[in-house]
């Protein structure tokens, strides 16, 4: 991993990374990394509801030697642990999601861009050896859509990972109060058409981004990305087991549970909560990945223990990015690293298969 300052070294949590960007951060983009929708129930709930779940560490199994890797889609992955999609992250440092996937590529994570990002495709996937995975929002235009999700994998993404919890955008109360806009200086590059707002002062971004998703959406239209490629499509934004069953149907790859760190629906199910009922319904149809409110090494354990495959961060990583740039990054990532490896120690869990649905305390 990439060497670290000795102040970031001094951070032992994604906590106190979070205090660190709060202090580096402008409000408006501090507010814009932080807020979940309407009164952020859900965004709360995510990071609850994960330590509501308590664990029956096993005694006496040999854990002197533990293998934490696993694959996905090809990728190696040193723990099972994705960089979620963050939108416009060069708010957060210059080089924005360069940065980020190069300590990625340092950690040997794979990152998830997001297709709201600051950079460009070619850009990040350049940048490094990083695994890259795009994030593609299915548009009101169609063509433009499938050209993006052609160009990624043209760039060499190794998968497109597309967002299905966003017919309408959320409402973040603390960007309207903050009269939020793509500060000058950056663009939603990989989202550029001719005579389109550009989301800077005046027009907003409601205005520029409005066109990017389509509220008559269905499932047949998942269909239009899948033809397009020929690189594994994942479905994000999952809540119900029906609709990861669909998804399966559809030819998902692979689901992630997510509620958008709380940024779409108010009152939607922390993931911790919704994900049970999503592996009784379609575990082995392909990997389930599950985001939100994962703040420690030891929420992988619980997620993995509750029957996901994977996990990905969202925020934990802003702040990284915020508090030292790339090596900012890389810091929150060893930070998650040596706590799951140490509490799949104390779980008594040399490997992920050792990680079952036992560990868990049934409640009372
Ligand atoms: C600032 C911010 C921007 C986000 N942008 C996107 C995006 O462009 N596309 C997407 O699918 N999800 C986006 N998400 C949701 C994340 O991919 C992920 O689901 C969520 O952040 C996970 O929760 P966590 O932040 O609690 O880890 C964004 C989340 C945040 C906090």
């Amino acid at each position: 991993m990439t060497s670290i300052t000795p102040r970031l070294d001094a951070l032992l949590n994604t906590e106190s990374f979070q205090a660190l960007a709060q202090e580096r951060l402008s409000t408006l983009a501090f507010d814009y990394y932080r807020s979940g929708a309407w009164g952020e129930w859900t965004l709360q709930a995510n990071v609850d509801a994960w330590k509501e779940i308590s664990l029956l560490p096993r005694s006496l199994v040999d854990v002197s030697r533990r293998n934490l890797s696993c694959e996905l889609f090809g990728m190696r992955l040193p723990f099972p642990l994705l960089i979620a999609p963050t939108a416009m992250q060069c708010m957060a440092d210059a080089q924005g999601e360069v940065a980020t996937a190069r300590a990625a590529a340092n950690a040997g994570v794979p990152m998830v861009l997001s297709s709201l990002s600051t950079r460009s495709i070619e850009d990040v996937v350049n940048a490094s050896s990083a695994d890259v995975v795009m994030q593609i929002y299915i548009s009101s235009d169609r063509g433009f859509t499938k050209s993006l999700a052609q160009r990624a994998q043209s760039a060499g993404c190794k998968a497109l990972m597309v967002t299905v919890d966003t017919p309408v955008w959320g409402v973040r109360e603390r960007d309207i109060h903050n009269g939020f806009c793509v500060p000058e200086g950056m663009s939603i590059v990989n989202l550029q058409r001719p005579g389109q707002p550009t989301g800077h002062s005046g027009s907003g971004i409601g205005a520029a981004l409005g066109w990017t998703i389509d509220a008559s959406l269905t499932w047949k239209d998942l269909d239009v990305i899948r033809q397009a490629v020929n690189i594994p499509v994942m479905v994000k934004g999952i809540l119900r087991a029906d609709d990861a069953e669909r998804a399966f149907d559809h030819g998902a790859a692979a689901v992630v549970v997510s509620n958008h760190g709380g940024r779409q629906l108010d009152g939607a199910a922390p993931t911790a909560r919704a994900l049970p009922a999503i592996v009784e319904r379609v575990a082995g149809r392909g990997p389930i990945i599950v985001d939100g409110g994962i703040r420690r090494g030891v929420d992988i354990v619980r997620a993995l223990a509750l029957g996901a495959n994977a996990v990905q961060v969202g925020r934990p990583i802003l702040w990284g990015l915020a508090a030292g740039g790339e090596a900012g990054v890389a810091r929150v990532l060893q930070i998650l690293f040596q706590e799951f490896d140490i509490a799949m120690a104390l779980s008594g869990c040399a490997e992920l298969s050792a990680v079952t649905a036992d560990l868990i305390c049934p409640s009372p």
